[in-house]
This record gives C-alpha cells, structure tokens and sequence, in this order.
C-alpha cells in the first residue's frame, strides 16, 4: 500500500490522486485580478 499522503501533498490544488477540479478556474482569477490591478 501507497502511504496515504505523498511528500509532495504540500502542493497548491494537490497532486496524486485527488487533484483540484478548480485549479484551472483560480489560476485565472489570479490573472483577471493582477490585471485588474495593473489597470489602476
Ligand atoms: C486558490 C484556489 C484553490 C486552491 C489552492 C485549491 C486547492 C485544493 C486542494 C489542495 C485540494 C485537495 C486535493 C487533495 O485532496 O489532495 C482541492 C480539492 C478540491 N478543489 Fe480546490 N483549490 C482552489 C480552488 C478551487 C475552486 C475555485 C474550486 C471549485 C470551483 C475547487 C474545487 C475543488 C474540489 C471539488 C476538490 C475536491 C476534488 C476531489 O476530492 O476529487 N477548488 N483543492
């Protein structure tokens, strides 16, 4: 058996197997909201 946690489950949306579904969508906003900032 697999240990439960992998030594890299420190990794932002998770890595193995279960991931984040919503990875893709927040690292969208992340640039919607930088480029909203740099606008001001
Ligand atoms: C900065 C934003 C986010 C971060 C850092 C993040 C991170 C994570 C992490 C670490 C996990 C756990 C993976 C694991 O069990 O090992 C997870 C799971 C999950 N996330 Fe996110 N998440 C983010 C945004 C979102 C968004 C916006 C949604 C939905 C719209 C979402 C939906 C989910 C779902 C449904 C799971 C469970 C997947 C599963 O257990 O199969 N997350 N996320």
């Amino acid at each position: 058996m697999p240990p439960a946690q992998a030594s890299t489950s420190a990794a932002p949306f998770g890595i193995g197997q279960r991931q984040c579904i919503g990875k893709e969508f927040a690292l969208m906003e992340g640039q919607l909201i930088l480029a909203r900032l740099l606008q001001r």
